[in-house]
């Protein structure tokens, strides 16, 4: 590699040198030549003479110190350096930008000839010459001119003004009376079509509430609309956080890189995340628009109102906000639900990210590109941790938390730290051991042993926590491990121990260990982790007939849930290691499945995750090196059985059941297990044919794709027509298209990977959209190992060829779709060496981005 970027330090970090309270800005927007002119006061905070500013790809027109021209500066590639400055004066610096030509999403762009920002993490630089980093705080003052073709003219805040320019053109005045770090800042410029709607907060102010669409899809947006106010209605209820401005905007576009940005008052939004009509859009969509919409919004507490202090501290808000929403789709729908999609993340993604070469703390100590660090570890990881404090603290403890948090620091920037002082102090609970979560990478394991003694009735619980060797620190974490018993009748035995909370929780500070329970009248089960209590792996070795028992008998759908999948596990476990053919699934397993349906449970939505079997990334996690061919095989051989055993029970219910279109929960639910039955159905019988075809016809989506699904997975002879059938119909739908897309690159047979070669001369695909390059190659290198790691490496080069491609255009999205090869060193010796071959192939190209770099270099040579 030729040239190499420099880290930067968590350790090195220094407070600003100026501080800047207001600025002002003026877009004149053009696509080739954008003119922006800044205008702010800078003050010196300690005596200096020059001041740095940061700055990228912009063309500077001219520079102003309080009104005079100024010479005496130095631009380079990255900084403004000007010299010969007072201690505080007003800076004017005009500078050019082209965003027809920004195609890194990142910065000014044009999505589909519409204006938008991107400015977290470092994207503002991009725009004009500024402290471009979280802990400088201005109000901002935004003037945005377009011509008539523009007629919405965006920005953060309240608008104070408009009008019409001589030239054709006009202006919009918007100004945001909140302090916020650039990053906050946000522009949007198009034309939309616009759903209106209002909420009055709970202390009586009107709020307005505008979603801009792309013409011709308002009636998608009415579901995202519904989700926001329900969203501002549950902050104030359950965080008792209001809103504070007199607006509120989303605006959909089209070429996005990631979900959605939280803007000040202006969220921008991926469209995937906001358009949804029962005929476009799955079930799971409705959900995820409404868990994001919810992110989004929360974050104006979680995140603007309260900043980060630097960009290591990322987790402050985004793992902070992970677990508003995710307690938001809880307290909306089911919790166990919920909590089984938080496991599934952190078990399928964060196990791995922790045990390959980028491996970070929550917060990261040391950084090359911060756009790598938007991870399942510092989002979903860092929830958890969240989530462990509010077990360990209570609702009431934590709420109390929350409230000193904000009382301390609103309108500030601050670190991880503050957030834990404030629910230390606010509760009185020494939380200083429990910061190590915020420093320590790696997964740690818990090693159980239990042991009951008869004549004292005594049972004992003895837990390790052990830490990867790859750890440099290696401290024990405090780790709140909540359990429950069983007796041989299932019942609940009632535990007491002096250090235990609610009941449930015991508190594991040491390295090693030991519970003792007195009066416990018979050898117990234990229920171990439950509720996923902490991000860990826990290791004790359970009897099948132990598992069963739990899944018979646990007192909660979640734990009931772990169990089955622990059993799908050691199942999976045992074949692959026997090497044979064919396996026989343990009698045990099988009657507990059929009693999952003949004592079904209420909702049935968790039924069909019951159901469910572990997929290969989670599995893969428990193995030094990845048996790929018998690990797929193993699963295959799995879901045979589980469709032969519950044969009967699935095409009773798949036959006798109907919902009624709606999208209530029960409906969901239904259509759910329905998917999955179809799914099971089709492995095993030609008959689900005229169901296929059926269900591939309906008018909802969450059916059609159930239905392209099942024959796909079965490689049911139906499935080319289905497939082409669908094309046909929504080939005008970009969004739908991706749904299509992805079920190509999932196909397990052996055309996959020149499906996809083809696919990229499909009139619907698009490499410079990420929401394409993720349908169809993202879930290629994801979910389909068998594929993707197919011997001849061709999966894998198809994947390095993209990476390739997109180096240049859109390094985020080419750092993202990397993550598969980063695991390599987990591979039989052949597949490591295909990967190896590629990792430094990539690493050789010119101009190699700072995020491909960052990666493949620590892929390389950790
Ligand atoms: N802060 C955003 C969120 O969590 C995510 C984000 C960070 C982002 N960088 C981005 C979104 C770049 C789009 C593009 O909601
Ligand atoms: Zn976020």
């Amino acid at each position: 590699m030729t040239h190499k970027p420099q880290a930067k330090f968590l350790k090195d970090y220094q407070p600003p040198s100026h501080q800047v309270d207001h600025i002002d800005l003026k877009f004149d927007l053009s696509p080739q030549k954008t003119v922006v002119t800044a205008n702010y006061r800078l003050t010196a905070k300690n005596q200096t003479s020059t001041v740095v500013l940061d700055g990228v790809e912009l063309k500077l027109l001219s520079l102003k110190v309080n009104g005079e021209v100024h010479t005496d500066y130095q631009v380079t590639d990255t900084q403004l350096k000007i010299n010969d400055i007072p201690d505080t004066f007003e800076l004017e610096v005009q500078t050019e930008i082209a965003p027809e030509l920004n195609t890194s999403l990142e910065g000014l762009y044009l999505s589909d000839g519409a204006y938008c920002t991107q400015c977290e993490a470092e994207g503002f630089r991009k725009i004009t010459y500024f402290f471009d980093r979280p802990d400088v705080l201005a109000t901002y003052t935004v003037t945005v001119i377009g011509d008539s073709s523009l007629p919405y003219l965006l920005s953060n805040g309240n608008k104070v003004d408009s009008g019409q320019l001589e030239n054709g053109k006009h202006f919009v005045t918007w100004e945001d009376p909140f302090k916020k770090p650039s990053y906050l800042f946000a522009l949007v410029a198009g034309e939309f079509d616009l759903l209106e709607d209002g909420f009055k907060t709970k202390s009586g102010r009107d709020v307005k509430l505008q979603i801009f669409v792309d013409k011709g899809n308002l009636s998608k947006a009415p579901h995202a609309m519904e989700s926001l106010k329900k969203a501002m209605k549950w902050d104030e209820e359950r965080f008792d956080l209001e809103y504070d401005l007199d607006i509120y905007m989303i605006v959909a576009v089209d070429f996005f890189n990631m979900g959605a940005m939280e803007n000040k008052g202006l969220n921008v939004f991926n469209s995937a995340c906001v358009l949804a009509n029962q005929e476009t859009a799955t079930d799971r969509d409705y959900h995820i628009i409404e868990s994001i919409v919810g992110h989004e919004y929360f974050h104006n507490w979680t995140g603007n109102r309260v900043t980060c202090r630097d960009w290591f501290q990322l987790s402050l808000k985004e793992g902070l906000t992970v677990f508003r929403d995710q307690e938001f789709s809880s307290d909306l729908g089911s919790r166990a639900l919920n909590r089984i999609d938080a496991v599934n993340a952190i078990k399928t993604h964060q196990f791995a990210e922790d045990a390959g070469p980028m491996a970070h703390p929550i917060r990261p100590e040391k950084v090359i590109e911060m756009n790598n660090f938007y991870t399942v570890t510092v989002y979903n990881k860092g929830a958890e941790v969240i989530r462990m404090m509010h077990t360990l603290l209570g609702e009431q403890g934590f709420q109390k938390g929350m409230q000193l948090y904000f009382d301390r620091h609103d309108g500030q920037a601050v670190t991880c730290d503050d957030f834990v002082n404030a629910m230390a102090d606010a509760t009185g609970t020494d939380l200083s051991q429990f910061k190590l979560w915020y420093s320590q990478s790696g997964t740690p394991k818990l090693k159980v042993t239990t042991q009951y003694n008869v004549d004292q009735k005594q049972f004992q619980i003895e837990i390790e926590q052990l830490h990867a060797a790859q750890d440099p620190v290696q401290l024990p974490l405090h780790i709140p491990i909540a359990i429950e018993l069983l007796d041989a009748d299932g019942e609940r035995v009632e535990v007491t121990h002096p250090e235990m909370r609610d009941g449930r929780v015991i508190e594991l500070k040491d390295v090693k260990q030991r519970f003792v329970f007195e009066q416990i009248n018979e050898a117990p089960i234990p229920v171990l982790l439950e509720d996923f209590s902490a991000p860990c792996t826990l290791e004790f070795d359970y009897t099948t007939t132990q598992l069963c028992h739990i899944s018979k008998f646990a007192s909660s759908d979640y734990v009931r849930w772990e169990a089955l999948q622990q059993l799908y596990t050691q199942q999976i476990r045992a074949h692959v290691e026997s090497g044979a053919d064919k396996f026989e699934i343990s009698s045990d397993l099988s009657e507990v499945l059929k009693n999952l349906f003949e004592n079904k449970p209420e909702d049935l939505a968790i039924l069909a995750e019951y159901i469910t079997v572990p997929n290969f990334d989670s599995l893969s996690a428990s193995y030094e090196q990845v048996p790929v061919e018998a690990l797929c095989k193993a699963i295959d051989s799995l879901e045979l059985q589980i469709a032969q055993i519950l044969k009967v029970h699935l095409t009773a219910f798949y036959f006798g059941t109907q919902d009624s279109g709606s999208i209530s929960a029960g409906d969901v639910a239904i259509r759910a297990l329905k998917n999955k039955s179809l799914y099971y159905l089709a492995l095993i019988d030609e008959d689900v044919s005229e169901a296929l075809g059926k269900q591939a016809d309906s008018t909802n989506m969450t059916y059609k794709l159930g239905a392209l699904r099942s024959a796909i997975n079965a490689n049911h002879n139906l499935a080319d027509e289905l497939m082409s059938n669908f094309d046909k119909q929504w080939n005008h739908d970009l969004l739908v298209m991706d749904k299509w897309f992805a079920l190509q690159a999932s196909n397990k047979s052996d055309t996959c990977i020149d499906t996809i070669l083809s696919l990229f001369d499909h009139p619907c695909f698009d490499k410079s959209n990420p929401n394409r390059v993720r349908a169809l190659v993202g879930t290629f290198a994801r979910a389909n190992p068998k594929q993707f790691h197919r011997e001849d490496g061709t999966g894998y080069k198809l994947l390095a060829d993209l990476i390739s491609e997109l180096n240049q255009p859109n390094p985020q999205n080419a750092s993202r779709i990397i993550t598969p090869f980063l695991s390599f060193k987990r591979f039989d010796e052949q597949r490591q060496s295909l990967m190896r071959a590629q990792l430094e192939r990539l690493s050789r190209i010119e101009n190699l981005s700072d995020d491909l770099f960052e990666k493949i270099d620590k892929a390389l040579n950790l």
